[in-house]
């Protein structure tokens, strides 16, 4: 065994060298392992070895280029250079892939001559995610091999594909059992055999005939999805140059694309986001070691709009549920719409109709409390109400066994409250899921002052195993995401009377690349909640819509009219009407409202409350809070989130708009946050201030 680099060393196993990488966690291309890899292959080479096999220690084979080294300094050869000791290698190279290669690891792969992987092994070219293209001939490689309609599919989804597929796709050679004998035996046969050094870039086989059209159906299938996007776009446009263009050609028109998109604002923001999202798992005052409670059954309060969808995230996951609800009519109710919801994904061929029944197998019904008391873990969902929250939190008390967490799904009451009617507050601890909770991937984990590591611990592991972001947060009015989406509706409401129209607010937020505006949202939550004809005093905007019939999307009507077939809204000018003489009313002139000052109001006093909300230590990382507004409310990733956003456009430039509309509009929610004050004057980040 000789080191070749701090990462990569050089081992043989009879007629056969290994160059073995070893970067953990995942061994991502850090300039070491580039160095490594161009050495190893050319010793090897130089060598009296007769083939030579690339292969990886620990968990993975390589997972890409080293995020960490994007933006800084070159160091060390190129990847492409790496890639051409393989490439143009005069002896077989064979790949070994176990784990994950994606990225710049599958793109290294694709200049081997052969590749054979075990069976767990995936393959992709997730660099859309960091709003990136493969940069490193991915996207020249893949359709050689696999073809232009599946290569762009893999790059614009960014979703890996299996080692049966890989095989079937002709991606890999062989599966083996055992990674590093079924690679060396491959290897072997590759000598004996006298087996041809295939070169991907030379083969034009697959890429030859492609329809055009496979480009333009890509566009349209995922062009909503991925509205605002560039990368996606780009991905297309390297694929259709692979296809027609020399692949030298193909290769410069790649990096061109590459570079644009590695110097631009979006992908700065997704990898920051890639970081944020890891970094939001981890609990500074909390040690490493801190026992987890097991948790392999929950008991879930409720199976309304949210109960019945946190019951199918652990079914989903396979824990095993106990839903109560207080009557038989309410519970078969909310176990249908959990079937109905399951019984769609199948028949979008989500999941196969026996997963229907294993899912719903998972999941029993009950209208007796009791039925909690094996229960590991019990998550409250019933009505917003804090004296019902605290007389059920009460009675679970009693029934749940010693040690079972107790959460509620709160959406802004004091768990320090609800724990209170408890005599065990360290068991207690808020998972505020969000609306539609089988789909939405953030949870708040809302730690109380008394509740213990371990359970604060066992919350944050249980959130990941069923799918979920969670981020940590502390006890407050609506906890970080809804307290800062309260200040954008204390000025939407305030513009529409200024002149601004419904419409022309949503369409700013839905342009900024939100999923909709405060008004949209409004109407699918209904107008009416709270809302009632008997004690309507026709003073309010919302009596006044309400009591003209207007409840929202539910009866087709609300601040915008709702087609009853296709459900596209359209703005109404009885609606702006009513504004207009309600605003004449209470004597505020209407004007015209520019979409930068809708833009401003509606961003900048969240900007300032999420400052506050770091301030108060109530969120730990500034970049916590972008991952609840990504994953909660569809904040755009390409931008990074409110705090990122924030500091891209510059802290001054915000802190100035903040105090100018302090001093013109006044209110608590433009009140300068001090935290904002002080990191504009010391030049410091929202994005990086830390609580930890
Ligand atoms: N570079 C640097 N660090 C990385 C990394 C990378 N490519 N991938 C993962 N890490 C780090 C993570 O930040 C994390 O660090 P931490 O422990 O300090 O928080 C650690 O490795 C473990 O990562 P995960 O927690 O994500 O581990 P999982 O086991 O859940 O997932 C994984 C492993 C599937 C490999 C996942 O980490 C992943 O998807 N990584 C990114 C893969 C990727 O995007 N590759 C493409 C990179 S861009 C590229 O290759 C450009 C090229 O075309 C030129
Ligand atoms: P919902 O009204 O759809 O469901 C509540 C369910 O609880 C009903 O089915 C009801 O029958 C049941 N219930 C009421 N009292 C009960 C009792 N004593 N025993 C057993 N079951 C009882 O309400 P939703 O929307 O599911 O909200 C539940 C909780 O989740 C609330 O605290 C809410 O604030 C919170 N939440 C709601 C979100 C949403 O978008 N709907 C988002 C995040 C949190």
């Amino acid at each position: 065994m000789t080191a070749v680099t701090e990462s990569v060393r050089l081992e043989r196993e009879g007629d056969i060298a290994l160059v073995v990488i070893d970067n953990a966690p995942v061994n991502a291309l850090s300039f070491h392992v580039r160095q490594g890899i161009l050495d190893g292959v050319k010793a090897a080479e130089a060598s009296d070895a007769k083939a030579i096999v690339l292969i990886c220690d620990g968990r993975t084979f390589i997972a890409g280029a080293d995020i960490t080294e994007f933006g800084g300094p070159a160091k060390g050869p190129s990847l492409p250079e790496a890639q051409g000791a393989i490439e143009n290698c005069s002896k077989p190279v064979i790949a070994a892939v176990h784990g994950t290669a994606l990225g710049g690891g599958l793109e290294v792969a694709l200049c081997a001559h052969y590749r054979v992987g075990v069976a767990g092994a995936k393959f992709g070219l997730p660099e859309v995610k960091l709003g990136l293209l493969p940069g490193a001939g991915g996207t020249q490689r893949l359709p050689r091999i696999v073809g232009a309609a599946k290569a762009v599919d893999m790059v614009t989804s960014g979703e890996p594909i299996s080692a049966a597929e890989a095989l079937e796709v002709g991606l890999i050679s062989e599966i083996v059992d055992d990674l590093r004998a079924g690679a060396i035996a491959f290897a072997q046969r590759a000598v004996a055999e006298n087996l041809p050094l295939l070169r991907v870039r030379d083969r034009d086989d697959m890429i030859a005939n492609t329809d055009p059209a496979v480009f333009d159906a890509i566009r349209a299938k995922i062009g909503r999805k991925t509205r605002g996007f560039l990368a996606p776009e780009y991905n297309i446009r390297c694929i259709e140059a692979a296809v027609s263009l020399p692949f030298d050609e193909g290769i410069a028109a790649e990096r061109e694309l590459f570079v644009e998109l590695m110097s631009g604002p979006q992908s700065a923001a997704q990898r920051y986001y890639f970081f944020a999202e890891r970094q939001a798992q981890k609990v500074p005052d909390i040690p490493k070691d801190t026992p987890l409670i097991e948790v392999n059954s929950c008991g879930i309060l409720g199976a309304g709009t949210m109960g019945g969808g946190i019951a199918m995230n652990f079914a989903n996951a396979g824990i095993p549920v106990t839903i109560v609800e207080r009557d038989q009519e309410s519970l078969d109710r909310g176990l249908g719409v959990v079937r109905k919801n399951y019984e769609r994904t199948a028949s979008r061929g989500g999941i196969t109709a026996e997963e229907v029944e294993t899912r719903m197998g998972l999941i029993t019904g009950s209208t007796d409390k009791a039925d909690f008391a094996d229960c590991d873990m019990v998550i409250e969902a019933v009505f917003e109400n804090m004296d019902l929250k605290k007389s059920i939190f009460a009675e679970l008390d009693i029934i749940a066994k010693p040690g079972a967490i107790l959460a509620s799904n709160t959406s802004a009451l004091d768990i320090n409250e609800i724990a209170s009617a408890t005599a065990r507050p360290e068991s207690v601890i808020g998972m505020h899921f969000f609306s539609p909770a089988n789909v939405m991937k953030l949870v708040e984990v809302v730690r109380g002052d008394a509740s213990s590591d371990s359970v604060v611990a066992t919350t944050m592991a249980v959130s990941k195993r069923i799918g979920k972001i969670a981020a940590l947060v502390g006890v407050c009015n609506g906890f970080v995401g809804n307290r800062m989406l309260a200040m954008r509706r204390i000025e939407a409401d305030k513009m529409i009377f200024e002149g601004a129209t419904p419409a022309q607010i949503d369409d700013v937020i839905y342009n900024f690349g939100m999923p909709m505006g405060p008004f949209a949202m409004s109407d699918l939550a209904g107008l009416d909640i709270g809302w009632s004809a008997d004690t309507s005093k026709g003073e309010t905007l919302r009596d006044r819509l309400c009591e003209s019939g207007r409840r929202g999307q539910k009866n087709g009507r609300g601040y915008y009219t709702y087609d009853p077939e296709t459900r596209a809204k359209t703005p109404d000018p009885e609606v702006v009407e009513i504004i207009r003489a309600l605003a004449e009313e209470k004597g505020i002139e209407q004007r015209e409202v520019t979409d930068q000052e809708i833009l401003e109001r509606c961003l900048y006093p969240m900007v300032n409350e999420g400052a506050k909300i770091l301030e108060e230590g109530i969120a730990i990382r500034g970049s916590d809070i972008d991952v609840v507004w990504i994953n909660g409310y569809g904040w755009p990733v390409y931008t990074g989130g409110p705090m990122h956003w924030a500091d891209h456009v510059g802290l001054a430039e915000v802190l100035e708009r903040i105090e100018h509309y302090h001093s013109t509009l006044g209110g608590e929610h433009w009140r300068p946050a001090e935290l904002l004050k002080k990191l504009v004057a010391e030049g410091g980040s929202l994005q990086g201030h830390t609580n930890g």
